[in-house]
């Protein structure tokens, strides 16, 4: 697997010390019994009380989501972007030097002055510290003020104050207070971050809520605190187990268990992964692209005909692809769990250089990004490249994350909240077999090595053995697909990081110089 170093990525991440690692194996228990429940009739209406609806903003070319908030009082205009992969909201201050440097960007979408609000409490000086990998991030205090999001207010609401900052708009961290950021640098004390404040103030009932991102060419979608909308989605909602971090116990990040993935084309369905495959994946809004597990990863690769550009730092696949009909389908939560179909039309992101052209193939086809990555050391995340083809719910009152295939640009709503703190999932069914999709607590994981739980070794993945190959019926044309040799599919496990967040934007040119590329550049 070529390196993909040279991508714009930033990740954001705990401390090394707090990071544990999650394995999931299959137990080999047949005889799960299925819940399936009948949906209920639900009453039409509108708006319910109980819910908060926000619209999100696509931010054009940034693949990134955001919603309008107002801060302070008199409230004060900010655009969030919204994270389901860290628990702080956070705002870069008027005083931040980003925000009055125009040339490295600035804070385009609204700062906090906090000499200006006269509700403005410091409560935690110096406590706010957010570090990226490549060393950048956010540090300041946390503070509480008034907070107003979707037609709800709320008072005292705490949040980071970025007064140092190398990310240029405020985030919404809708994740678990477990993973706030104060735990790690601060005074350890969890505070109700949004969800929860959202429940102490009476706005919701419930500390959960639905994303519905929407297609990739739209320009809004939706996020639906304390309810689900059942006109965002077809088929069944059918929900999942959240788990734990092995090694602390405690619920820190949106992790499921990705259980299957087959690939259709117009010649039929290939399987890339094998019997009883089970691997801890992150679902996370704030990263733009999908990370797979490299060996899977490499199978789609070769499923799509993308290519690993070393030349121009990103997985590459002709534009054309756009046109394909066929889809990627992630299974969840084993045999009976939700499958989500991904058309391969929202996989092809735009590919544009720092000089603002797109590169050309050697025989002049424009190029596109793909938006799935090999994972390599990072963890398995399910970003916007999957997520928009999903309606998703998240329970962080009973860990449990509910799917369905969404239904692109929906413009009817029929909102259901949840009854009552701690109330299941409206209209959710539980995932047939979920519970032969059992978490391990060794080390390293190696589905394929250390064996199920009944200490019988995993079959190790063959793709070769089950005559899969490139030749599929997906119309892709580059000029070379990937040789890279699969190992056993599962590989190893992800690393949950307490801020999950990789932002894949555009590619640098730095790279365009290497000459004798397949791309032309120039
Ligand atoms: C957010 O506010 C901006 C500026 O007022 C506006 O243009 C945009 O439409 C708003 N977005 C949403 C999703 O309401
Ligand atoms: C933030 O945390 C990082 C990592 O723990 C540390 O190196 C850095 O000094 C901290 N920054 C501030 C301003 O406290
Ligand atoms: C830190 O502790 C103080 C009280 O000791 C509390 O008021 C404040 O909210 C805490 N800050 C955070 C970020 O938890
Ligand atoms: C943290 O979240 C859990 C689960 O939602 C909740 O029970 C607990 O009260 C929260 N703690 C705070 C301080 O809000
Ligand atoms: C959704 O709307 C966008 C923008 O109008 C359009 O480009 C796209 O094709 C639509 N998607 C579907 C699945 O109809």
């Amino acid at each position: 697997m070529a390196p993909l170093t040279s991508l714009t990525t930033a990740l954001l991440f705990s401390s090394l010390a707090s990071a544990s690692t999650i394995q999931f194996n299959i137990a080999r228990n047949p005889a799960a019994e299925e819940a399936q429940l009948t949906r209920r009739q639900l009453t039409n209406l509108y708006k319910r009380a109980g819910t908060v609806n926000v619209a999100l903003t696509n931010a054009e070319n940034q693949g990134l989501y955001f919603a309008n908030v107002t801060v302070g009082t008199p409230g004060q205009n900010l655009a969030l972007q919204i994270d389901t992969g860290s628990s702080d909201v956070w705002v870069p201050s008027t005083t931040a030097s980003l925000c009055g440097n125009a040339k490295e960007g600035g804070c385009p979408n609204g700062a906090f002055n906090s000499k200006s609000s006269t509700s403005f409490q410091d409560v935690e000086t110096n406590g706010f510290n957010i570090s990226y990998v490549d060393g950048t991030g956010s540090t300041g205090d946390y503070f509480q003020d008034t907070f107003k999001i979707g037609g709800a207010t709320l008072n005292n609401f705490e949040m980071g104050l970025a007064l140092d900052t190398t990310i240029g708009t405020g985030i919404m961290g809708i994740g678990y207070n477990t993973s706030e950021a104060n735990i790690d640098t601060g005074n350890g004390t969890e505070y109700p971050n949004l969800p929860l404040a959202m429940v102490n103030a009476g706005a919701i009932n419930s500390a959960a809520y639905s994303l519905w991102l929407n297609d990739l060419q739209a320009t809004t979608g939706s996020i639906l605190f304390g309810g689900i909308d059942t006109a965002k989605y077809s088929g069944d909602l059918i929900s999942i187990k959240v788990y734990p971090d092995s090694q602390g116990g405690r619920t820190t990040s949106f992790t499921v268990a990705f259980t299957s993935l087959s690939a259709t084309s117009s010649s039929g369905t290939d399987q890339l992964t094998p019997a009883n495959y089970a691997t801890a994946a992150i679902l996370d809004s704030g990263t733009t692209i999908t990370l797979l597990p490299d060996d899977i990863a490499t199978s789609i690769f070769e499923e799509l005909g993308a290519t690993v550009s070393q030349q121009l730092g990103a997985v590459v696949v002709p534009c054309a692809l756009a046109e394909n009909s066929g889809t990627i389908n992630y299974g969840f939560g084993g045999t009976g769990g939700p499958t989500i179909k991904v058309a391969v039309s929202q996989l092809v992101l735009p590919l544009t250089l720092t000089n603002g052209r797109t590169p050309t193939y050697t025989n002049g086809q424009a190029a596109c990004q793909l938006g799935i990555q090999a994972a390599g050391d990072l963890p398995v995340l399910f970003g916007d490249t999957f997520l928009r083809s999903a309606y998703v719910v998240y329970d962080l009152e009973n860990n449990r994350i509910a799917l369905a295939q969404t239904d692109f640009n929906s413009t009817s709503s029929n909102v259901v909240s949840f009854a009552s703190q701690g109330a299941p999932i409206p209209s959710a069914t539980t995932a047939a077999n979920e519970d032969q999709v059992t978490q391990t607590a060794t080390g390293v994981p190696k589905v394929g090595t250390t064996g199920t739980a009944d200490g019988t070794a995993a079959a190790t993945y063959n793709p070769t053995a089950t005559g899969l190959n490139a030749a599929n019926g997906f119309a892709a044309t580059s000029t070379s697909t990937s040789t890279g040799s699969k190992k056993n599919a599962a590989g190893a496990g992800p690393e949950p990081f307490a801020w999950s967040r990789v932002v894949v934007a555009g590619v640098s040119l730095a790279l365009a110089g290497v000459g004798g590329g397949v791309f032309t550049l120039l």
